[in-house]
């Protein structure tokens, strides 16, 4: 009885490999499924995954100058002249390949001061094209009498009934 159980178990294994290669396989179509809790939570924002990629790495390599939300209010933004502008009131003036370029380049390669680093050494070309998806987000304007949402540690917890 013993060694038969042993041979069903085993028996089972490559069923089970075999349908977790097939759903990873299949999860990289257009509805690709979050990739990691991180972006699961950044979803929660209404944001597709190459945007929440985007934030995840601003959050990472932009948000000290910039603020998470990219408001001008990172920890860094009081320390340059010219401050970090509010993405939402000034990136609309910024067209889309320039804000590549200067994510890639630095602000410098706009013909602006040199204070915004590049990064086109540190970020792959995918990352960079996330990072410009994201700012798409951040350039758009607060809907009219829209509250700040509070940050998200802030919020309180919801609990399960
Ligand atoms: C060391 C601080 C710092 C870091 C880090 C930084 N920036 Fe900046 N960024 C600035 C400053 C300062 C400006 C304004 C520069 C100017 O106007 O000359 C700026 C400007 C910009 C602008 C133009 C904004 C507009 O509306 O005109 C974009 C886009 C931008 N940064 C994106 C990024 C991204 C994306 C990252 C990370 C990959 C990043 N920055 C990292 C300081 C920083």
């Amino acid at each position: 009885m013993r060694p038969r159980r042993l041979c069903r178990t085993a028996g089972a294994i490559p069923a089970t490999v075999a349908a977790v290669l097939l759903s990873a396989a299949c999860g990289r179509g257009a509805g690709a499924p979050p990739r990691d809790a991180l972006q699961e939570a950044f979803r929660e924002d209404g944001l597709s995954a190459a945007e929440a990629e985007g934030k995840a790495l601003f959050a990472a390599r932009c948000a000290t100058c910039h603020g998470g939300e990219g408001h001008g209010d990172g920890q860094n933004a009081y320390n340059l002249s010219p401050a970090p502008p509010d993405f939402a009131q000034s990136l609309a003036k910024v067209p889309p390949a320039d804000r590549r370029r200067i994510v890639e380049a630095g602000t410098a390669a706009v013909g602006r001061s040199p204070l915004c680093p590049p990064n086109g050494r540190a970020l792959r070309a995918e990352e960079v094209d996330a990072v410009v998806a994201w700012l798409a987000v951040a350039a758009r304007p607060a809907a009219p009498g829209a509250e700040e949402p509070a940050p998200r540690s802030w919020r309180p917890r919801r609990r399960s009934p």
